[in-house]
């Protein structure tokens, strides 16, 4: 374990970082129990305003192709379905509790855009296939989560994280290498330690941790790769933006992760159907996500970073040459 995760935890840093528990409470909080009214939903439903709006913004939006409009709050419940229900629950559970207040000028609207089509895209992917164990929630948090170490080192180290965003863009590396330079760890790994220690389920740590290097997997090769495959797509189509300023990736057919689900798991398609409708879930995909991320129908106002970035050694975890504390031994 990097020595920068060893500090964290000697330090108790955990307990600064916000508490995830709400949100496996969240996966409970509407049942697919089917003796649970529609009604009964709605009634939960109707307690959380907020949540009301973008499930009926959601009915009607043209993710979904309806000849009338969905008006009451039952209708939409009844027509979206209780997954649909616990799922933006859960994402705004997510979005609303992890909001750094880094100035780095990080489009954090856009993180979360992709972190939603990623999601979304490993639950659509997940279903694909022939899975001993297959949990779409499990495919869906994950995706959900998997950059969620950028949010942890923005939250602890706001001008670190700064730092190494400015460097990542002046110097045209991917945001990992960046950390990598910098903290010697990066955002899988701390992302990974994080939901490990928010007892999240093993499949969902190590897919997190695993996301860019899904053949490190062990016991997950299956989410990992789909999660792999999934970041990517969100990545291919300009769904969202976490924050890697690289030029435009090829297409996920060519990648490695996506080679090793066709090969290795059983189809319950033709590779070129879940490809083609994988292509048609990405024209719909944006304003799905549009709908479901709150305050996005207003402009995103996030001034970008002008000057040369400077920060005080004592700042970044580890900066190369720097006697920082929180230096690791590699
Ligand atoms: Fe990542
Ligand atoms: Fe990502």
């Amino acid at each position: 374990m990097p020595a920068l995760k060893k500090r964290l935890e000697r330090e108790s840093t955990v307990g600064h970082l916000p508490a995830l528990e709400e949100i496996l409470h969240g996966l409970r909080r509407f049942t697919s129990d089917p003796k649970t009214t529609v009604f009964q939903i709605s009634e939960q439903v109707s307690r959380d305003p907020s949540l009301a709006v973008r499930l009926l913004r959601m009915a009607n939006s043209a993710y979904y192709t309806r000849a009338e409009p969905v008006v009451s709050l039952e209708e939409a419940v009844l027509f979206l379905g209780v997954e649909q229900v616990r799922t933006v629950s859960v994402t705004m559970g997510c979005v609303e509790r992890m909001s750094p207040q880094d100035k780095s000028g990080f489009k954090w609207p856009d993180f979360w855009r992709h972190c939603i089509a990623t999601a979304y895209v490993a639950r659509i992917l997940g279903r694909f296939f022939h899975r001993k164990h297959a949990d779409p929630e499990l495919d869906y948090i994950a995706g959900l989560l998997h950059d969620v170490g950028k949010l942890v080192i923005a939250m602890l180290f706001p001008d670190g994280f700064g730092y190494v965003f400015n460097k990542a863009r002046e110097q045209k590396l991917s945001f990992c290498e960046a950390e990598q330079n910098y903290f010697d760890t990066d955002h899988a790994a701390l992302g990974g330690w994080y939901l490990e220690r928010q007892n999240m389920p093993p499949a969902v740590f190590e897919t997190v941790r695993c996301h860019h290097n899904w053949t490190l997997s062990v016991e997950n090769q299956e989410i990992a790769a789909i999660v792999n495959v999934a970041n990517h797509f969100a990545h291919e189509n300009a769904l969202g933006c976490s924050g890697n300023m690289q030029e435009r990736v090829g297409s996920f057919t060519e990648i490695p992760s996506w080679r090793f689900l066709l090969d290795t798991m059983t189809l319950k398609e033709d590779a070129s159907i879940i490809e083609q409708r994988l292509r048609e879930e990405s024209q719909r995909l944006g304003g799905l996500v549009e709908v479901i991320l709150p305050g996005t129908t207003a402009p995103l106002t996030v001034t970008p970073p002008s000057q040369e970035s400077t920060l005080p050694a004592a700042a970044i975890p580890h900066a190369p040459g720097s006697s920082s504390q929180l230096a690791l031994p590699g």
